[in-house]
């Protein structure tokens, strides 16, 4: 979602803030600002659209000059997509400038009791009431002004505040959205994800709730809202400038998508031993007893996450034997849920930031379950909110639509599942077969992406058809949904994914002449079925598009195209099967002339409720 990068030191900070808002692109976006101290005053200049725009618009102006400042890139929350709605906001009174993240909830009773006081709003946000109240209770120290704001707002936030009385001093704070701080030689650099400081960088330290920390050129000091000091710890950054640039691909997604290989040999790297038929988790080895008596397995996420938990649920009732059950965070936390005894909640999530999944596992560890994380992102909140957890080890995922991160999260999925399993019912030769398999994934994984061009003449082939079905069944039943939500998130083509089966009782009502459903029929336990659910689109005139194992040369009979991928055991086969629908979202998005990589109104990490 919204983006931070401010700078204090001795460089022109336009040219490093700049820099911060490309690398904070990927987040998703549909505003950007920033604001520098020139000669001891707040300039603050806003663009709507892309951070090109601003880019122009800054040199219309002549630029922005000083040594200390703030950008931002806004998604809509409170107000439209305007420019006075675009952070920074400026508080005229005080000085007081801000660019923030997150949700004031209760802006509007702030709101009221400022407007009593005299203040005028110059747009419909949140934000802006809070440069207000930091600015009314500013009274001669940045730091205790908002401190003390902040102990009268609910919600979340990740800020920034400079204040023209205070022209070399930056007052960062963060309940809820991540906010970091890099330190560099006698400069800082904050800001919400690392992929905005590593080029300047690579220590630095994260922000806890409720944590505020005053930088000046000559250091920096961390306290709570409540004043009481705190001791940040300075890490190395896990992130590597390769990592987050393009490298020759023409999006980020598509990188991605062909990095999934390499992802994945990381991700298992250490961690599967074939000679004593064991996989090896040292995030979750503390807990291994506690694991073993689990009754059962609450997996919750949002969007792509929430199918590869999905995956999960297949893979630990069937393998581990233990009756999971896979749910949208945003409906879990809300619905009062009863957690048993010896019941483990899984979060999983790449950016480790999702708000609902956040809340869901809190609520979940609150009423006595024990906490499991599978994310990404090290250090997120999730990450350092769950009793244990494995990372995915892929590295860091900028295309908006989630590739790598869906696989490497069903790959630590299967490791987990085979964790448990080993340790309850499987054998050690079983296990050590399935990690066999598991680690010739990436082999395979290459196979497919052999035949990205002719996934490409297939997606060409429907490309102005304006609705599509994406059909499996078991194990790539999840698999479908996530085919339909690539689709629809980048290519804007309405997509819908649902269990073969149920096909028939409504959505067999929408196939007409034409319409195009792919069907995940690799070789599996209800291979013969999905076989019934094509002919049933078939007779009606739809186009059929197969996903299948290679060696099938029954199913030309019944399909228009065939897109093949190697053999798996069933419950690996979703690591193999998605590989062509990543790829044809990816083409049908390009072939539209849409970008890929920023979509319109999606975001990377969706930190509001
Ligand atoms: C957003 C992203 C999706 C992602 C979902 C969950 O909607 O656009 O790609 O799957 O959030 O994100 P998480 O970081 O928790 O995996």
């Amino acid at each position: 979602m919204c983006g931070i990068v401010a700078y204090i030191g001795n460089k022109q900070a336009q040219t490093l803030l700049l820099e911060g808002l490309k690398r904070l692109e990927y987040r998703g976006y549909d505003s950007a600002g920033m604001a520098t101290i020139e000669d001891g005053h707040v300039r603050v200049v806003r663009a709507v659209g892309r951070v090109s725009n601003l880019e122009d618009k800054l040199e219309d102006l002549g630029g922005l000059r000083g040594n200390l400042g703030m950008a931002h890139t806004r998604w809509a929350t409170h107000g439209g997509v305007t420019e006075p709605n675009a952070h920074p906001h400026r508080d005229d009174k005080s000085g007081v400038c801000i660019i923030h993240n997150g949700i004031i909830e209760n802006y509007a009773a702030i709101k009221t009791y400022l407007a009593e006081k005299g203040h005028k709003f110059t747009s419909d946000t949140d934000t802006e009431v809070l440069a207000m109240l930091i600015g009314e209770l500013y009274e001669g120290d940045l730091e205790a002004a908002v401190q003390a704001a902040l102990r009268e707002v609910t919600g979340a936030y990740a800020i920034v505040v400079m204040c023209e009385k205070e022209p070399e001093t930056l007052v960062c704070a963060r309940k809820g959205s991540p906010l970091m701080v890099g330190v560099g030689n006698g400069e800082y650099i904050v800001a919400s994800d690392g992929s905005a400081i590593v080029s300047h960088t690579t220590q630095a330290f994260h922000l806890d709730d409720y944590n505020v920390v005053k930088i000046t050129r000559s250091g920096f000091h961390t306290s709570t809202i409540h004043n009481v000091p705190v001791n940040p710890k300075v890490v190395q950054l896990e992130l590597e400038l390769q990592e987050i640039e393009l490298g020759g691909f023409s999006h980020f997604m598509q990188k991605e998508i062909f990095e999934q290989p390499k992802a994945l040999r990381n991700c298992f790297r250490g961690r599967c031993d074939i000679d004593e038929g064991r996989v090896v988790l040292g995030g979750v080895s503390g807990f291994t007893k506690e694991l073993i008596k689990a009754r059962r397995v609450v997996l919750t996420a949002q969007g792509t996450a929430l199918h590869a938990a999905m995956i999960g649920e297949y893979l630990i009732e069937d393998l581990a034997k233990i009756p999971a059950v896979a749910e949208y965070a945003s409906e879990f936390r809300y619905r009062n849920p009863i957690i048993e005894d010896n019941t483990v909640v899984v979060a999983v999530s790449q950016s480790g930031e999702t708000a609902d999944t956040l809340a869901a596992l809190r609520e979940a560890k609150d009423r006595g379950a024990l906490a499991l994380g599978v994310v990404n992102v090290v250090g997120s909140s999730i990450a350092r909110e769950t009793d244990a957890g494995v990372y995915l080890r892929v590295g860091p995922e900028i295309g908006v639509a989630s590739t790598k991160a869906f696989v490497g999260q069903v790959a630590v999925l299967t490791l987990v599942t085979l964790f448990l399993a080993r340790r309850r019912y499987m054998s050690g030769d079983m296990c050590a077969q399935m990690m066999k398999s598991l680690q010739g994934v990436p082999e395979k994984i290459e196979r497919i992406l052999e035949q990205d061009s002719k996934i490409r003449q297939v997606t060409e082939k429907y490309i102005e058809r304006e609705n599509w079905l994406f059909l499996g069944r078991g194990y790539n039943y999840p698999t479908a949904l996530e085919g339909a939500l690539k689709l629809k998130e980048i290519s804007y083509i309405h997509a819908e994914g649902m269990p073969a089966a149920e096909m028939k009782h409504g959505p067999i009502a929408l196939i007409n002449e034409g319409m195009p459903a792919v069907f995940i029929a690799n070789r599996g336990r209800q291979y013969e079925k999905v076989i019934s659910n094509i002919q049933e689109v078939r007779s009606r005139g739809g186009h059929v598009i197969v996903v299948a194992t290679e060696g099938d040369e029954n199913i030309k009979r019944v399909a228009e195209d065939v897109l093949y991928v190697p053999d798996i055991e069933e419950p690996l086969s979703p690591m193999l099967t998605v590989i062509p629908l990543q790829l044809m979202a990816y083409h049908a998005a390009v072939l539209r002339g849409h970008d890929v990589d920023k979509p319109r109104n999606l975001a990377k990490s969706v930190t509001v409720e």
